[in-house]
């Protein structure tokens, strides 16, 4: 194909067309799609290569670690620690970060992963991914530490993630704009497939785990419930339900057609402020879903304006077209 343009070319022209990243980024986001091309092969070969199951150990959540959680956090480590563009990383699968050893070079760069996200999906060979969200090592001489890593999610420098579904796609931001990159396996690269992704505004369909209807907070039965109305309600409109339960492919079909994802805080447990994490899941998602003119709120206010206090803390989260994320935050200021 003409004028196919790589992962790579797509960087540099970044670099030094828009001036919106500099040499080490550039150097960081190779290496972290090159890590998403491993563990997508891992994932392809399935029984196949040994890689499906439980691995018997918790996350530092409480968890049950796949195998597939454990490979892929290692492959994404492994990827990253020895190249000079890092301080540290910190996962959903270790309990604290992780800090480039000192026989390598230290960078600038501070990277936060999901390593493999839609666990539960993984055995049924149903998509799912991994999400990576990039900030900047505050100034100073000194060593690295997890206060350094929590910063709210409108500094973040750039943001993606991988969805490993009938097509491995890599869908990326640098903060101009959406762009996504199909892998081709007979080159072993990713192409871009799609610049500039919108998000319409309106949608006729919602993602959110139905089942945890009775343990919601009023304003997402009430929102709910108006869809479910469909066109004999105050929406004037039949609405379609998707849960995935990988947010990565719930994503990636808002950032393809649009639709709000929800996974709001619920009376489960009520010490909790939802399930999804904040600075590995719910802020990269925030800030994609943002560059593509959507809208990402935790119910009362914007995702990325959070001050994060810990590094695993958790969040509600209400992302997607802009005019339905919108009133399902509005309903909640008129609590
Ligand atoms: P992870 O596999 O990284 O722990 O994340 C799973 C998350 C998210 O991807 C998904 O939207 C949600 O959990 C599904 O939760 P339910 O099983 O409660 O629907
Ligand atoms: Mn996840
Ligand atoms: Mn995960």
């Amino acid at each position: 194909m003409a004028n196919r343009i790589s992962f790579t070319r797509y960087l540099v022209e970044q670099q030094h067309e828009h001036g919106h990243i500099p040499a080490q980024l550039r150097l960081l986001l190779e290496v972290v799609a090159r890590a998403c091309k491993q563990i997508s092969m891992a994932v392809n070969k399935g029984a196949l290569g040994g890689v499906l199951g439980s691995a018997d150990s918790e996350n530092v959540q409480g968890e049950v670690q796949k195998k597939l959680d454990i490979i892929a956090n290692e492959v994404l480590i492994e990827a990253n620690e020895w190249g000079g563009h890092l301080a540290a990383m910190a996962s959903e699968e270790m309990d604290s970060i992780y800090l480039v050893p000192n026989r390598y070079p230290k960078g600038e760069f501070l990277l936060l992963f999901d390593p493999l996200d839609g666990s539960s999906n993984i055995d049924v060979n149903v998509s799912i991914g991994t999400i990576f969200s990039v900030l900047k090592k505050p100034d100073g001489d000194r060593g690295v530490e997890e206060g350094d890593f929590l910063q709210a999610g409108r500094q973040q420098v750039a943001a993606g993630y991988c969805v490993y579904g009938p097509q491995t796609t890599l869908v990326l931001t640098v903060g101009d704009g959406v762009a996504m990159f199909t892998l081709d396996r007979e080159q072993g690269s990713f192409v871009l497939t799609q610049d500039n992704v919108q998000i319409p505004a309106d949608t006729k369909e919602f993602a959110i785990n139905m089942s945890n209807m009775r343990h919601w907070d009023e304003p997402v039965k009430r929102y709910i419930g108006e869809c479910l109305e469909g066109k004999d309600g105050p929406r004037g409109k039949d609405f379609n339900m998707r849960w995935i339960a990988s947010m990565v492919a719930d994503v990636h079909r808002i950032m393809t057609r649009g639709g709000v994802f929800m996974y709001p805080w619920d009376k489960r447990e009520p010490n909790k402020p939802g399930k999804l994490r904040l600075m590995y899941e719910a802020n990269p998602m925030a800030w994609l879903v943002e560059q593509a003119g959507g809208a990402a709120t935790n119910g009362q206010q914007r995702i990325l304006d959070i001050a994060p206090s810990k590094l695993h803390e958790r969040v509600s989260v209400f992302l997607g077209s802009k005019n339905e994320v919108d009133r399902v935050t509005s309903y909640h200021e008129k609590l």
